[in-house]
């Protein structure tokens, strides 16, 4: 919330936020994913309303989110932008709790404030089974009429299990999404150079879908960030450590109060404060 309250208004093209979902998660980092629920909704109305302030008019925001939560936020969202999608992800390997359906899907919800900017649509090759390599539906005879470069992208993803194998992971105990959920994000509703933002970077996913798709990134992890820097130093090695190539000043406020503010905090913890 410190960064995101010093962010400028209609700064950004896109947010995508997998955050934390307060069940009781180690993230074997420090994180108390435990808040009764008033004050973690109170928390998520601060930073979604943040997340929405910055966008740029026709800017996207993606919220990845159990159905349970999802219908939450989406209560806040509906005042604050425009619904696009409830994308469905298929989820495997659940089991069903008490009086309930067996859980199938993640809800990833796609808004943006007003007509969107940018809409690319994203094709997927048409799906084949896994034994014969068949292709598995017939398309009511009409085969040789579908697009070459592949199907539409529908809101419903059922050829990506939303976590990646704990063996794939970049950062044990966090649930790191498949590169291919905030890629697709990014390319929907971003153009190259445009700039996402994501609160939450766990392990670093986001980031490295932006980069990958010339996309310029920011964003904010609470506790620590080697897992990413990890990540990048053995994906993008030469663009590790290099100054962005675009001005993230210019996203920033300059206040002077503030900043003198923080001046005047600094002088008063001494060197320790000026170290970190
Ligand atoms: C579900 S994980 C995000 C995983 C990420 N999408 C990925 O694929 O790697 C949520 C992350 O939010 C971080 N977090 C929790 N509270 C935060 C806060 N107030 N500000 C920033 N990050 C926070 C946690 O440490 C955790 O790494």
């Amino acid at each position: 919330m410190a960064v995101l309250k010093q962010m400028k208004s209609a700064s950004v093209d896109c947010v995508f936020a997998d955050p934390p979902f307060n069940l009781g998660k180690d993230y074997r980092n420090g994180y108390h994913d435990k808040m009764s629920e008033f004050e973690y909704l109170r928390w998520c109305e601060g930073w979604i309303t943040e997340c929405c302030r910055i966008l740029k008019p026709g800017g996207a925001i993606f919220l990845y989110a159990t159905p349970e939560l999802a219908i939450k936020f989406g209560s806040l969202l509906n005042d604050l932008a425009t619904f696009r999608h409830w994308i469905a992800m298929t989820m495997k390997g659940t089991y069903s709790r008490g009086k309930k359906l067996y859980p199938a899907h993640y809800a990833l919800l796609y808004y943006t404030r007003g007509q969107p900017k940018t809409f690319n649509r994203i094709r997927v090759p048409v799906p084949t089974c896994r034994h014969c390599g068949k292709e598995i539906k017939d398309y009511g005879g009409h085969r040789d009429k579908l697009n070459p470069l592949g199907l539409n992208l529908t809101d419903f993803w059922e050829d990506t299990s939303p976590n990646r194998h704990q063996k794939f992971k970049v950062r044990p105990g966090v649930n790191e999404l498949k590169l291919v959920i905030p890629e697709r994000a990014i390319l929907i509703s971003t153009d190259e150079e445009d700039v996402v933002f994501d609160p939450f970077g766990g392990g670093g996913a986001t980031f490295q879908a932006a980069e990958l798709n010339n996309r310029f990134w920011i964003g904010t992890e609470l506790y620590d960030s080697k897992h990413i820097e990890q990540r990048f130093r053995e994906r993008f090695p030469f663009s590790l450590g290099k100054k962005p190539e675009f001005a993230v000043s210019e996203l920033f406020e300059h206040d002077e109060d503030h900043e003198n503010a923080l001046l005047r905090r600094g002088s008063r913890e001494g060197m320790s404060a000026r170290a970190r």
